[in-house]
């Protein structure tokens, strides 16, 4: 039997951001390791690409570190490095085939040499897709971003090339780590709870904002589709005033 496509009427999000969350609880409800959550929410990553590509996503930008996630034992830090270093390693001849362009936003100098080299490559092998835009977050923080983008700006300023006064959004946005990466339209979080962790501050001012208590070992195509169908019924007005009025 043929399985129904999944339908997805409607306005459609450009740029989807996902905190991937819940991996920890998953697996305890099974009774297996944090390490056992996060190996199958890489395999979860890996249904919801081609998902996202199917559905008609443009841009698609996950939260897979934050510079807060240090302060966890360093056994799982080292475990989530790994497994981040493999992942893009087998991944990445996947990308490539299904017209995946990635991407790496956070500070990457304080990963090891070696993820380092991973991302470096993934990031020239896959600069050819033109099918769906994929942004890893990975030691990522929103205010961070804001800091250094402000940092960058001030720098500029200070040798004479760009005056204060020309400092306006569209300066800025050029500065943030997300340049040339459209504003998101809708950020899902799994795992129940209801906070931005620092994610994308700045780029979610207008972004329709997404919650399930799924896990995200858990998550799949047919989440992503009603998040979608969710979406399409939300009425965006960006300060003006509904359409009828
Ligand atoms: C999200 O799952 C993955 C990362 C933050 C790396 P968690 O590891 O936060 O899972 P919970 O929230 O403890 O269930
Ligand atoms: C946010 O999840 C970061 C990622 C999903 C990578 P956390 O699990 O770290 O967030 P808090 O600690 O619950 O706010
Ligand atoms: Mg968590």
């Amino acid at each position: 039997v043929k399985k129904a496509v999944t339908e997805v009427p409607g306005a459609l999000p450009v740029h989807v951001a996902i905190i991937m969350d819940g991996n920890g609880r998953w697996a305890r409800e099974r009774g297996k390791p944090r390490s056992a959550g996060h190996r199958e929410g890489a395999k979860a990553l890996n249904r919801l690409v081609p998902a996202s590509i199917e559905l008609g996503i443009k841009y698609l930008t996950v939260f897979a570190f934050s510079v807060d996630n240090w302060r966890r034992p360093s056994a799982e830090v080292s475990f989530l490095m790994g497994l981040l270093r493999r992942y893009i390693r087998a991944e990445t001849p996947t990308l490539v085939e299904k017209g995946v362009r990635l991407r790496v936003i956070g500070d990457v100098s304080r990963l090891s040499e070696a993820l380092q080299a991973g991302i470096a490559r993934a990031l020239s092998e896959t600069a050819a897709g033109d099918k769906l835009n994929l942004t890893v977050a990975l030691n990522y923080g929103g205010q961070e971003d804001v800091v250094q983008a402000a940092r960058r700006i001030a720098a500029k300023v200070e040798k004479g090339i760009l005056r204060a006064s020309a400092v306006d959004k569209i300066v800025f946005e050029a500065e943030l780590l997300s340049a040339g990466l459209p504003p998101v339209d809708l950020l899902i979080r799994t795992g129940a709870e209801m906070r931005l962790s620092n994610f994308l501050l700045y780029q979610c001012s207008y972004a329709e904002l997404y919650f399930t208590e799924k896990y995200w070992p858990d998550f799949g195509k047919e989440d992503l589709a009603e998040a979608l169908r969710e979406f399409a019924r939300r009425e965006r007005r960006f300060g003006s005033l509904r359409k009828e009025e």
